[in-house]
């Protein structure tokens, strides 16, 4: 076996190897920011790779990849193709940027909230520092000079600013829900980030750090953003939520949710113009990369749930944009085959894309791969493939990932798990997947929409649904298999691979403890509260996961419930799962307390104090 060993200086919570807590079924007392956080300092070579991100050095000789399951950054040399060195930077590298010259690259750390400076030197990387940047960054750029930093630190919802000589965070700026998605025009004056859960992106512009405009969008999940060259339009990609019930119909038709590329200018105020992308019987899913290519003349998309790049040609004519809303499909004139439109199979789930500078040749991230994939847009083909290192044989856990990454498995290719439990977590919307038993289809998207809840830590919190009415969490994935998807049913070891990957889902690091992990005051009181006989939340919300397991009517009941009453949910990560109850009927936790969810109203006590309540926000949101 080769082991790359790390020459860097470590923080210390990367100091000894990783609990692994996945699989023994048993609880943990701790609560999740308590854990041991350490990574392995060493990347065996079975370990997966899973790029999800890439940055291109301007000559185009050298890229780097961002590997989230082995905590690690790869330096790969492209005329030779293959990886010259990768050293381990911090828990799930998220977004990747590199100089001009290639000298120097930086990387935001998804689980690590900070973001590492690399030093390329020949063939070797060293860790120059890190800065602490906030709660789970993603998307990083670099400013032409490479001297300035911009990350979008999603669960903060801010663009940080970091200048790279000194290290130093110079600015925040207050963005969207869960910015992710970062872009930066070629003269670096203006910035878009795409905040994949408000629906709609914002443009900064760098002079003076400050948002010039915020521009509401036809999308959800919006993951890589790009801008051209002129810097006339910002291009992302992302999902619309239809919200009807899935059933095969109503998904063929593209009514439950479908990928969108959407375009916004950067010169004017005019709205945003969106792409539909999903052929009727053969749709695309998980919409993530975009990139343009060809001196403007080529704009390619990856698609990570149907293993895909598309290839679009502008100089064909202009593509149907629809200005202002979106199409359920794509449309008809791109489906003539005449070079326009092309779909380019990959395999694996292809995430972040990059033009070489010939403008014919496409990087691709490829995170289920564990490679880099090189794509010749003119034969619009698979051209090489450069591994980055990994098992022979996908562990039970990467078997179950792989499935939850496959859209394959769902009614003509339309989405995966992955879609709305985006990254095992939850992308904050509502869906009706038939799996609360209402069957009424004229209505049933008006009325019994589920929030999607995250599947963090959910082997610990049976039983399973909003009602609670699964028992059995392989069980729960038959049924998400077969009626979320509406494709077959998994094998008894698919269903296996699926709850052990799911096993492997914990939460981020609280980012709302004080520095050494403790309460601040507000919280402490904010914990008797929570305990008090008064507010009781403490007598259903129990336990490590602060939920008793139980079924409860606590005021939300609906008369055409087919299960009465809710389960009662995990409180863990509470921060991070707005909007809250489960249709999602509640924007904050203030507006839950005040309104529907107030002890009044769940155990007929007394209503709290607005003082009382901001303290048991401030307690909430350290769970
Ligand atoms: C169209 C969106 C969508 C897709 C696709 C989807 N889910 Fe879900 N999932 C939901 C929603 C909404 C709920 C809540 C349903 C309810 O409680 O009635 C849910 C609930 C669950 C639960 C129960 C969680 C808990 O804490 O109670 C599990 C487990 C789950 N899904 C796994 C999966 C898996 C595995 C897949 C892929 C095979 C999948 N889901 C596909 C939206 C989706
Ligand atoms: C009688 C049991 C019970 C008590 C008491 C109770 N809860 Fe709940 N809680 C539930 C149930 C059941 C739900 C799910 C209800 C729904 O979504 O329709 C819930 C939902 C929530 C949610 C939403 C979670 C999410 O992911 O959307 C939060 C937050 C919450 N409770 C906090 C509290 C607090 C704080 C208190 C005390 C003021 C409290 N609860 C008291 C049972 C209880």
């Amino acid at each position: 076996m080769r082991f790359l060993a790390i020459l860097t200086l470590l923080a210390p919570m990367f100091g000894s190897p990783s609990d692994s807590w996945a699989g023994d079924g048993k609880p943990r007392d701790a609560i999740a920011s308590d854990r041991d956080r350490s990574i392995p300092a060493i990347i065996p070579a079975e370990s997966d790779r899973s790029p999800i991100a890439l940055a291109l050095s301007a000559d185009g000789s050298k890229l780097v990849t961002a590997n989230q399951t082995s905590n690690s950054v790869a330096l790969v040399d492209l005329a030779a193709g293959r990886v010259l060195d990768e050293i381990v930077t911090g828990e799930k590298p998220a977004g990747i940027a590199i100089t001009r010259d290639g000298t120097i690259a930086v990387v935001t750390h998804w689980y690590g909230y900070d973001l590492a400076m690399i030093r390329i030197e020949g063939d070797r990387m060293k860790i120059a520092g890190r800065v602490k940047i906030g709660a789970e960054p993603r998307g990083v750029v670099l400013s032409p000079d490479g001297k300035t930093a911009y990350a979008a630190v999603g669960a903060a919802n801010e663009v940080v600013r970091v200048d790279l000589p000194t290290l130093a965070t110079t600015g925040r700026l207050t963005v969207g829900r869960e910015p992710r998605g970062i872009a930066i025009s070629a003269d670096g004056a203006t910035i878009l980030v795409g905040n994949s859960r408000s629906r709609n992106v914002s443009l900064i512009n760098t002079s003076d750090f400050q948002i010039t405009r915020t521009i509401p969008i036809d999308g959800d999940n919006l993951r890589q953003a790009a801008i051209d060259k002129e810097g006339k339009f910002a291009y992302i990609a992302g999902m619309k939520n239809r919200g009807f019930a899935t059933v095969s119909n109503h998904i063929d038709l593209g009514w439950v949710l479908g990928q969108r590329l959407t375009r916004v200018s950067l010169v004017d105020d005019s709205p945003f113009d969106t792409l539909s992308l999903d052929p009727r019987g053969k749709a695309t899913a998980d919409a993530h990369g975009v990139a343009i290519g060809g001196d403007g003349r080529l704009l390619a998309v990856s698609c990570g749930g149907t293993h895909e790049v598309l290839l679009f040609r502008t100089d064909l004519g202009e593509l149907p944009w629809r200005t202002g809303n979106s199409r359920d499909l794509i449309p008809q004139e791109l489906l003539k085959n005449d070079g326009r439109f092309r779909r380019v199979d990959l395999g694996g789930r292809p995430t972040e894309l990059a033009f070489a500078p010939d403008h014919k040749t496409l990087y691709v991230a490829n995170y289920l791969n564990n490679s880099i994939q090189i794509v010749d847009c003119e034969k619009a083909e698979l051209a090489r493939t450069i591994e980055l290192g990994g098992p022979s044989e996908p562990s039970l856990a990467r078997r179950g990932e792989i499935l939850f990454h496959e859209a394959r498995r769902s009614f003509n290719q339309w989405y995966s798990c992955n879609t709305c439990h985006s990254d095992g977590h939850t992308d904050g919307l509502d869906f009706d997947t038939l799996n609360d038993g209402y069957q009424d289809l004229s209505t049933a998207h008006l009325k019994s929409r589920k929030k999607v809840p995250t599947l963090r830590r959910v082997s610990f919190t049976a039983p399973w649904t909003w009602h609670g009415w699964q028992k059995s969490l392989e069980q729960a994935t038959v049924e998400s298999f077969t009626k979320s998807m509406r494709g077959p049913a998994p094998s008894a070891e698919e269903a296996k691979a699926v709850v052990a990957y799911l096993g492997t889902l914990d939460y981020p690091p609280n980012p709302n403890r004080e520095p050494d992990g403790s309460l601040s005051d507000a919280a402490k009181r904010g914990e008797s509260i929570f305990r008090s006989a008064k507010a009781a939340c403490a007598t259903c919300h129990k336990g490590p996961e602060f939920t008793d397991g139980k079924i409860h009517i606590v005021g939300l009941e609906e008369s055409y419930d087919v299960y009465r009453g809710f389960n009662t949910p995990s409180l863990r990560g509470v921060y991070d799962k707005d909007p809250y109850l489960h249709d999602g009927r509640s924007a904050t936790l203030r507006e839950m307390l005040k309104g529907p969810h107030g002890p009044e109203t769940v155990s007929g006590g007394e209503p709290l104090s607005d003082s009382e309540i901001a303290d048991l926000i401030a307690y909430l949101k350290t769970l």
